[in-house]
């Protein structure tokens, strides 16, 4: 290995997560066994279909999971640090200072009765020690950087008066507030017309660069993943089915899910969305999930053996793994 000492160390890294919820149909796991890591000044896409357990993947790294649900394994190490084995205590030290959320709803996570403020000086307060006039000048600072126009004024504002893009923008700048390690932007821009889903996405890309934190980015969107990821973790039905280095995910995609993902692209060389190829099926429920591999009912590929052996992670080639029986 050739790697640097710098490098080789993850700013998050996070091992054998597994998250799930009591139902009144029993126990399901809806993040199966997970391990994906990020170094400074990276960025991680998590991609897969609606349900596939991205955003419950988010929630565990902040330990938002609320009861019924519950972590029931794992570690997620924040620089060096299990962030699963602290006190809540210690843990709100954490949260939102050394890691941090966007989450995936930007109309409705700012609370319509607090000013833009109220949020930046609580962060900055708690995880800064920054009060008073100095708060103030920061959080005016914070604004700027994500590009408020005004942003002296601003502070007073509501999030009513703002549009979808400037609250989403308010958000990543609460989010930066505590100058986190690690930021997880739950499809920040999901929400957000395309214009606008391009300038924060260039905000983020340039704010990282300025601060090192590592991104782990959750999307459904490959496009997305394409300019704005270094590595890319594919996630489905709970687990992780391929990670992979950008370049080889998109150059050598090797899980049939993956290609399926892919394939499923509009481009400009490509048949309008409406006739591209879909994934056909739909992604299981946890109540009812086939044995074997997860995939299987929906692959074209699908073999007896792919019913009776979980497949697991195999390295195909550097950095690039992939769980399929016959992804080489
Ligand atoms: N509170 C909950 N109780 C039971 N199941 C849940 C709960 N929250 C999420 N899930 C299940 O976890 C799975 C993953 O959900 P989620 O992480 O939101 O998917 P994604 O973000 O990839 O669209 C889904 O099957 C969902 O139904
Ligand atoms: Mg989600």
């Amino acid at each position: 290995m050739t790697t640097t000492a710098a490098s080789a160390v993850p700013v998050l890294d996070v091992r054998n997560l597994k998250t799930g919820f009591h139902t009144e149909r029993g126990w399901v796991t809806a993040v199966d066994d997970i391990s994906i890591s990020i170094e400074a000044g990276k960025t991680l896409g998590l991609v897969g279909e609606s349900g596939c357990g991205k955003s419950v993947t988010g929630y565990s790294l902040m330990r938002l999971i609320a009861s019924p649900g519950r972590i029931a394994g794992g570690e997620v190490l924040v620089e060096g640090v299990d962030l699963l084995k602290l006190s809540e205590k210690q843990m709100r030290q954490y949260r939102g200072g050394r890691i941090a959320m966007v989450f995936q709803e930007p109309m409705t996570s700012l609370d319509p009765l607090y000013m833009v403020q109220d949020p930046l000086l609580e962060t900055l307060a708690i995880h800064r020690g920054i009060r008073g006039a100095a708060a103030r000048r920061e959080a005016e600072s914070l604004l700027e950087q994500v590009a408020i126009p005004g942003a002296a004024r601003r502070l007073t504002s509501y999030p009513h008066q703002f549009s979808g893009g400037m609250r989403q923008r308010i958000l990543i700048a609460t989010a930066l507030a505590g100058k986190p390690r690690v930021l997880v932007a739950d499809e920040p821009t999901t929400a957000l017309d395309v214009t606008v889903q391009a300038q924060i996405l260039a905000l983020l890309r340039q704010l990282q660069s300025e601060t090192g934190t590592a991104i782990l980015l959750i999307t459904h969107n490959l496009g997305i993943v394409a300019e704005n990821c270094h590595h890319v973790a594919v996630m489905y039905a709970g687990r992780i089915v391929e990670r992979a280095p950008v370049r080889n995910l998109f150059d050598r995609p090797s899980h049939p899910y993956t290609r399926g993902l892919l394939a499923a692209i509009p481009g400009p060389l490509t048949t309008p969305r409406t006739l591209l190829p879909a994934i056909p099926g739909t992604v299981p429920s946890l109540h009812n999930l086939p044995s074997g591999c997860r995939f299987r009912n929906r692959c074209s590929m699908a073999a007896a053996r792919c019913a009776q052996e979980v497949p697991l992670l195999r390295e195909l080639g550097p950095g690039h793994f992939a769980a399929c029986h016959f992804a080489d």
